[in-house]
């Protein structure tokens, strides 16, 4: 979406995948300090996202929406102020139709959802200092034209505004609308691609509730051509940190989202991170190819049901290179720098995780332990057409 914002995949942190309901504005200020204490705004994560269960179950006598009394005492506004007194930016969720997941599902009473309350909550919104907008299809009901044009509304609502904010939907809650996967990237600058993830490796789930980390790559991978600066395929919140993975696991899942060029978004307890959760989300390699301002999603190179290579060009030239073991065992990964789009034959090879270098003539190979991923940014030599990605941009069955 052109509005401005989202050039790069946002970063931050996102309350639901530890805290789901159990949301305050004390827990906001106390993770959006630990967000600036130990280094991760510096690299990047800006934007703190409340999710379900910050409102009120009641819009008031004018039918605005309100921070729920006990939850969010201060208001809204003032936790936006909060947020921007500390560099940081300011998100929260909403529903296009009259419910929000917690309120479909039993677990918050009321139905607070935009559905015909549009412009008068994006005014809101921009009123409070939000920044960025996550609105999530609620419902297993409804046609694809339907979300085109209901996320279609508040997206023009948004912009109605004036204030650039970041909109992030999901049409996939209750997976309903899954199967052939939209380019959304003429409605929002983020789309879910699957279903909610978990802390698990693989739950079996091809497009079904809970997915794990194997389970959206491989849903993920084949939609790299829609990604671009303003627009990216959105593989859910991280799950680093929050147990369920193995230290391999962890650093592939983050390493994946790397390169697909997902938003960053953390979803574990910032303010109890322990070292070896700090040291791959601080992993600055990872970021800066995350953030590289060309704005590609890696495309597959190859794939023979074990081993993945997936390759991201980069704007200087390079080409970031993720080996993908996604068998039970160690193997060698391999590829060849003209396989993922450089001429010449003298390469360098940085290691993302260990930042070591090491020359290569066109091999790029590594050893990779079961579920893991080795990424090397590779530079030198000159620059080629890059593997083909596809770019299908509306599904046979939309009427517009
Ligand atoms: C479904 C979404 O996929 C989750 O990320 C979260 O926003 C919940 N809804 C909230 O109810």
């Amino acid at each position: 979406l052109d509005n401005g914002v989202a050039r790069t995949p946002p970063m931050g942190w996102n309350t639901w995948n530890t805290f789901g309901c159990n949301i305050n504005e004390t827990l906001i200020r106390q993770t959006a300090d630990a967000i600036v204490s130990n280094g991760l705004r510096d690299l990047g994560y800006k934007y703190v996202v409340v999710d379900d269960c910050w409102f009120d179950p009641n819009r008031d006598s004018q039918g605005n929406l309100q921070a729920h009394p006990q939850r969010f005492p201060s208001g809204m506004k003032s936790l936006g102020d909060y947020l921007h007194a500390r560099g940081l930016l300011f998100g929260i969720y909403q529903v296009p139709l009259d419910k929000t997941c917690a309120q479909v599902g039993g677990a918050f009473p009321g139905a607070t959802g935009s559905l015909n309350h549009e412009y008068q909550d994006a005014r809101q919104f921009a009123a409070w200092g939000v920044d960025y907008l996550k609105y999530d299809w609620c419902s297993s009901t409804g046609t694809i034209n339907d979300q085109v044009a209901r996320f279609g509304i508040m997206r023009d609502a948004l912009a109605s505004t004036g204030r650039p904010i970041v909109y992030s939907i999901n049409p996939n809650s209750y997976h309903a609308k899954t199967g052939p996967q939209r380019n959304w990237s003429d409605v929002a600058n983020l789309w879910r691609t699957t279903e909610d993830i978990t802390n698990a490796w693989n739950t079996g789930q091809t497009n079904g509730y809970p997915m794990g980390i194997q389970n959206i790559v491989d849903v993920t991978v084949p939609l790299a051509g829609y990604a671009a600066p303003g627009g990216f395929n959105d593989p859910d919140m991280l799950e680093v940190g929050r147990g369920g993975m193995n230290d391999t696991e962890m650093r592939s899942h983050f390493a994946l989202w790397a390169v697909l060029a997902a938003p960053l978004m953390m979803g574990n307890d910032v303010r109890s991170a322990n070292a070896a959760t700090l040291a791959i989300l601080r992993n600055a390699n990872l970021v800066a190819i995350n953030q590289d301002t060309l704005g590609r999603q890696a495309a597959q190179v190859s794939f023979d049901g074990t081993r993945r290579v997936l390759a991201k060009p980069l704007a200087n030239g390079d080409v970031a290179v993720a080996l993908f073991n996604q068998g039970g065992s160690t193997t060698t990964v391999s590829t060849t720098a003209a396989a993922v789009g450089k001429s010449g034959s003298s390469f360098t090879l940085r290691d993302a995780w260990t930042d070591a270098t090491s020359t290569s003539t066109g091999t790029i190979s590594a050893s990779v332990p079961a579920h893991g991923t080795v990424v090397y940014r590779v530079s030198g030599g000159g620059t080629t057409t890059p593997p083909p990605v596809p770019t299908t941009f509306r599904l046979r069955s939309e009427s517009s």
